[in-house]
């Protein structure tokens, strides 16, 4: 059985999948494949281990004879997932193991966008270390501010709980569904759209992107949150639009916002965001740790391995395909 693979993956995903005797494939060019060049491949192997390509209907509809898709991630708006299932394939992807690490990519940003950190360092680098002014660049505290996690699943939990431990925040949340878990774990609070806005002194956006939540942070509800309030990103730049952040910072609406995703991506070198002395931004690195990308490689060989043998994916996405 064969395996093609869209990205050099972890050692230790690729030794499962070698151990389990099948062959590989990896794409190792560092450009997106095209929707030619994934036809032609998928075509040609038994599954697919994807990270980070667009799987579109077009691709799904000329490859039947996948039998399991296994995505390294645990986002899944780049895959037509309906046109998977309609194409009698599974789809898996890997949830919960890299929920600590992008927890820490979001507390990294609240903490580096609280104390201006990144545009500090980018003031030495650039020969601008001055002398002490003790009213220059002043950041502001996180004891006992209030967190506001927007899609309080297994990432929002572990940011509000580092929140919680680090800085007695309290914690309030919305979701389309209450999580009594988390009520009760983390004192955390249900709260409306509106008042997640209005009484967040960091909104921490957790949740996946989906149509509901495409532009959901725009200019009108910028326009509702705290002037001294930090927006964090960790989840998918199309939740938010750049150019309504940009302008609610540059205007003072929100004080401050720390980004590990953007839209497009990668960010361009150039984009205003990245003066902004309140602004901090990394290139999608929330799960990227030795721990956690081994984690996420081996669970997506599993997924294939267990599709490959005729078994459910155990981690998938639309089990609606099995009925
Ligand atoms: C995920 O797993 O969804 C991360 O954002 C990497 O794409």
């Amino acid at each position: 059985m064969k395996v093609f693979i869209t990205r050099v993956i972890p050692e230790a995903g690729r030794k499962l999948l070698l151990d389990a005797g099948l062959t590989l494939t990896e794409w190792k060019e560092k450009r997106n494949l095209t929707t030619e060049e994934l036809i032609g491949h998928c075509q040609g192997h038994d599954a697919l281990l994807s990270v980070s390509t667009s799987i579109n209907a077009e691709i799904l509809q000329a490859c039947p004879n996948l039998k399991a898709i296994a995505l390294m991630s645990v986002g899944f708006d780049n895959v037509d997932v309906a046109a998977a299932t309609e194409a009698g394939i599974p789809v898996s992807n890997t949830p919960g193991v890299l929920s600590g690490a992008t927890a820490d990519a979001a507390f990294l940003l609240m903490l580096a966008t609280s104390r201006k950190a990144f545009y500090q360092h980018k003031k030495i680098a650039k020969g601008e270390w001055g002398f002490f002014e003790p009213t220059a660049d002043l950041g502001i505290e996180l004891n006992g501010a209030t967190l506001g996690v927007f899609g309080l699943g297994n990432i929002g939990i572990e940011m509000a709980r580092k929140c919680v431990g680090a800085y007695g925040m309290r914690v309030i949340y919305h979701n389309r569904n209450r999580n009594w878990e988390a009520e009760q774990k983390l004192n955390a609070h249900y709260v409306s759209f509106e008042e997640l806005l209005q009484q967040s002194d960091v909104l921490s956006v957790h949740t996946a992107l989906t149509p509901e939540t495409k532009g959901k942070f725009d200019r009108s509800t910028f326009e509702q949150m705290k002037d001294t309030a930090i927006f964090v990103n960790t989840a998918r730049g199309g939740i938010h639009n750049e150019a309504d952040l940009l302008s609610a910072l540059k205007e003072g609406l929100i004080w401050g916002a720390g980004l590990d995703v953007t839209s497009p991506e990668p960010m361009d070198q150039h984009n205003e965001l990245l003066e902004l002395p309140n602004v901090s931004v990394l290139p999608h690195i929330g799960s990227a740790t030795v721990q956690t990308r081994d984690a996420m490689a081996m669970l997506a060989a599993k997924n294939i391995i267990a599709g490959l043998n005729g078994d459910q994916l155990p981690n998938v996405i639309n089990p609606e395909v099995y009925s």
